[in-house]
């Protein structure tokens, strides 16, 4: 499946995607990779793995919807049927998602529907849960409101700052969400309003 990738900041979720389809276990072929951020390291990341990057700077551009209107371009130049968000730092507004004829997943480092928009892992130490985690969702025309795919949780522990509490998400998300892209694109996808139920051969998750 013909797939690009948006990303803003370091790319160890891209990263992650590369590695699974390098392995052979992601069934996907990364097309292009693309960023709103000159110098972000996930572009760099998708250099090194021979993906052709580009980057749509906002500030090139009118408004943010002339900024989405190229990005559209730029998938259909690329045939793109699938489009992953891995840090894209953006919302992408509601005439993009409507245009959008593929599926349109992201990964977020709280359990939705606790703590969306920025700074998630922040929101959740603030709040003072126990548990947070991550959650790989469609995405739809609200914020990190789209139905869920997978969800994991992380325990949040005594002594834990920001840093701490997004690293061990991190590494959550770095299995988690090669894994629901998997299903998504192996799996008979059944949706009945928000809740997505994934047929895989080897039975009903
Ligand atoms: C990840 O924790 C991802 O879940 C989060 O940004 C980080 C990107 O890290 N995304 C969001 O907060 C989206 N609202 P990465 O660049 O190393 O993949």
């Amino acid at each position: 499946m013909r797939t690009a990738i948006l990303a803003s900041g370091r790319g160890s979720n891209l990263q992650a995607l590369i590695k699974a389809c390098a392995s052979g276990s992601l069934p996907i072929e990364i097309v292009a990779v693309g960023s709103e951020q000159l110098g972000a390291a996930a572009l760099e990341r998708a250099k090194e793995a021979g993906i052709p990057t580009r980057v749509f700077q906002v500030r090139d551009y009118p408004h943010r919807q002339a900024q989405e209107e190229d990005l559209l371009i730029w998938m259909r130049e690329n045939q793109v049927e699938l489009l992953l968000l891995a840090g894209y730092m953006r919302v992408l507004g509601p005439q993009f998602i409507r245009q959008a004829n593929f599926p349109v997943m992201n990964i977020h480092p709280s359990l939705l529907p606790a703590f969306p928009g920025l700074h998630a892992q922040r929101q959740a130490l603030e709040y003072g849960v126990k548990v947070s985690g991550c959650t790989v969702h469609l995405v739809d025309e609200g914020l990190d409101s789209g139905p869920i795919i997978l969800q994991e949780a992380v325990s949040v522990l005594p002594g834990d700052t920001e840093e701490s509490l997004a690293q061990r998400i991190l590494e959550v998300e770095h299995r988690l969400y090669p894994e629901a892209v998997r299903r998504l694109v192996l799996g008979k996808v059944e949706r009945t309003g928000r809740r997505v139920q994934i047929l895989l051969q080897e039975g009903l998750e």
